[in-house]
């Protein structure tokens, strides 16, 4: 099981990069990695629809409980296999009954039970795993897919931290998404009744670090707000003796269309569940302010190069963020690409 080690410092250059001409494409193409797309706990061996980069995908438990993942659409006659069922480890289509095993391949078509089950009748099933109360999802069939550890921020697995759970849906780029998230300077505009109502406009110095290449750290009042490339964000509070965090890890349903999942943890007033119920209203309504802005932003992505917005010293961490993502672009990591 990997945690996230906030003690590694490998700082990474990337201005010396090679530079490449922008795609028109490069707005559908994401990091392949693990996203989160739902919470566990609603998750049963009732079948259920998910979208992750353009792609339908259906989600189970087998009569084990473990989490299953397989492409939305029977490869008989593209029926919906949300409508299907679990039986013990196998999904049932709805329409004429093929049964599907974990791995996408066809274990039965009850109208010819006598003959051998062609191969192209399996569909693509993908890697899944449960962390920190989501299911995540490593969007390549599992068939070829080697996907690295998935790192979570150790306080969400440590038992003395009580999360309240929260969820938003955002019409806005990935890139938007993150870096609104690692923006100082919105806070006493976008958050004024909020968490920014004693913050003054002018922004005096932003600290932060870039431990790793994947990795941001900002200090922000004391606290810590760390950004690990491409979709997990934690602020840790500075609170004496209690613990504070909040968390969000972001999933691009499309190239237009981004989910959060968020969690506001505590060690105080554990015992509350009232508190729990207020803090998931409350990170939401801060999220809620956030969207109206992100999701007006044009180009809809980050721009295809650092030149074609303006950047103050405010936006050190953001500009950071997008050196990342042309490396990203320009090298040859791993990737999905959206048709939408
Ligand atoms: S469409 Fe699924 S069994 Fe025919
Ligand atoms: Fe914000």
């Amino acid at each position: 099981m990997a945690v996230l080690d906030p003690t590694s410092s490998t700082e990474q250059s990337v201005s010396s990069l090679p530079y490449r001409e922008p795609l028109p494409s490069d707005d559908h193409v994401f990091p392949l990695t693990w996203y989160a797309v739902m919470q566990a706990k609603a998750l049963t061996t009732k079948p259920i629809k998910r979208t992750l980069l353009g792609k339908d995908v259906v989600l189970y438990r087998d009569h084990k409980g473990h989490v299953r993942c397989l492409e939305a659409y029977c490869s008989h006659r593209g029926a919906d296999l949300s409508l299907g069922k679990c039986v013990d480890d196998q999904i049932h289509c709805a329409y004429h009954g093929w049964a599907f095993d974990q791995d996408g391949q066809c274990r039965s078509i009850p109208a010819h039970p006598d003959r051998p089950i062609p191969d192209f009748a399996h569909i693509v099933a993908y890697p899944t795993q449960e962390r920190a109360g989501l299911i995540w999802i490593y969007p390549e069939d599992k068939r070829l897919a080697s996907p690295p550890d998935l790192e979570v921020f150790p306080e969400l697995e440590d038992a003395s931290f009580t999360l309240s759970f929260y969820e938003a849906k955002w019409q806005a780029h990935l890139t938007r998404v993150v870096e609104s998230v690692l923006d100082i300077a919105h806070l006493a505009f976008v958050h004024k009744k909020t968490i920014g109502r004693r913050l003054q406009p002018e922004i005096k110095q932003v600290r932060f670090s870039v431990p790793s290449s994947d990795r941001i750290i900002i200090e922000n009042g004391g606290g810590l707000l760390d950004y690990v490339f491409p979709g997990q964000w934690m602020l840790k509070a500075a609170m004496g003796k209690s613990g504070f965090i909040n968390y969000v890890t972001f999933t691009p349903i499309s190239s237009h269309e981004t989910l959060i999942f968020g969690y506001a943890g505590r060690t105080f007033l554990r015992k509350m569940p009232l508190m729990n119920w207020l803090f998931s209203k409350q990170s939401s309504k801060i999220l809620e302010e956030d969207r109206l802005v992100v999701e007006s932003q044009h180009p809809r992505p980050i721009p295809q190069a650092l030149q074609m917005e303006a950047h103050v010293p405010a936006d050190g961490p953001q500009v950071r963020f997008r050196q990342r993502w042309y490396q990203f672009l320009a090298y040859e990591e791993k990737r999905i690409m959206t048709k939408e």
